[in-house]
């Protein structure tokens, strides 16, 4: 059986990635397969500190790029503490959002800065996951679920339906540029046909 091996889970807010990250871990679990469950913007003690400077406040407080440089450093500590270590140790890595976050939310929908991500990544990061759920579906129906959980985190949420929209957009058209690693999950079913849809992709690969 394969290890040390790099799953993320990206998509719109509210689309149910945490709640697919934290059931592929338990599964994984259950199986006898060790793993680390992580996140993004976050993940080690410094990324965690940079997130609340990102995640709560005003829609408006950074620049798009200025964004961009703060989740990367956040991503640095994060690969260097969790991420890195677990897959050395043979453990599966799941994170919820990575490097995809970035290349949509900052690259695409807020500025046109794709290139400046990819480069800054290709210097600073240079790791791509080896396996990417995106979970997919209504922007209007992830917007209600996720401000529903009324977190205090909202600062990307109250960007509003538009924005959402974009990054649907943005997300799926990952597939192209990343086709091999990335699976394109349907959000609209429920979380336990969803979670055993993505158990069984991973099993998969863990078996091939
Ligand atoms: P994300 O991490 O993508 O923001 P969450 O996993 O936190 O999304 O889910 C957002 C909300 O939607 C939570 O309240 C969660 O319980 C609920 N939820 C998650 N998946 C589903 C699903 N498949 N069907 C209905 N509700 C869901
Ligand atoms: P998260 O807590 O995963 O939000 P949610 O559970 O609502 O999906 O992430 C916080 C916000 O940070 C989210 O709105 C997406 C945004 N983000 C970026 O803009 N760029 C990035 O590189 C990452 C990792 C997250």
């Amino acid at each position: 059986m394969k290890s040390g091996i790099f799953i993320t889970f990206e998509g719109i807010d509210g689309s149910g990635k945490s709640t697919q990250a934290k059931a592929l871990a338990s599964s994984l679990k259950k199986n006898g397969i060790d793993n680390i469950l992580t996140r993004e913007p976050g993940g080690s003690s410094g990324a965690e500190i940079i997130r609340k400077l990102l995640v709560e406040g005003d829609p408006s407080k950074w620049s798009p790029e200025t964004e961009m440089l703060l989740f990367t450093a956040a991503r640095r500590d994060h690969l260097e503490k969790t991420i890195e270590p677990g897959l050395r140790e043979g453990k599966i890595v799941i994170s919820d959002r990575y490097v995809d976050s970035t290349r949509v939310y900052q690259g695409v929908t807020r500025g046109d800065l794709r290139q400046t991500v990819d480069k800054l990544h290709n210097l600073m990061i240079s790791k791509e996951p080896d396996l990417t759920f995106i979970i997919d579906m209504d922007p209007q129906e992830a917007l209600y679920r996720g401000l529903a959980r009324d977190s205090g985190e909202d600062r990307f949420e109250d960007f509003g339906l538009e924005f959402q929209l974009k990054l649907r957009n943005g997300f799926l058209d990952l597939k192209n540029s990343f086709t091999e690693r990335c699976h394109i999950i349907d959000g609209s079913k429920t979380s336990q046909q969803i979670s055993l849809e993505i158990f069984n992709i991973v099993n998969n690969i863990l078996n091939d």
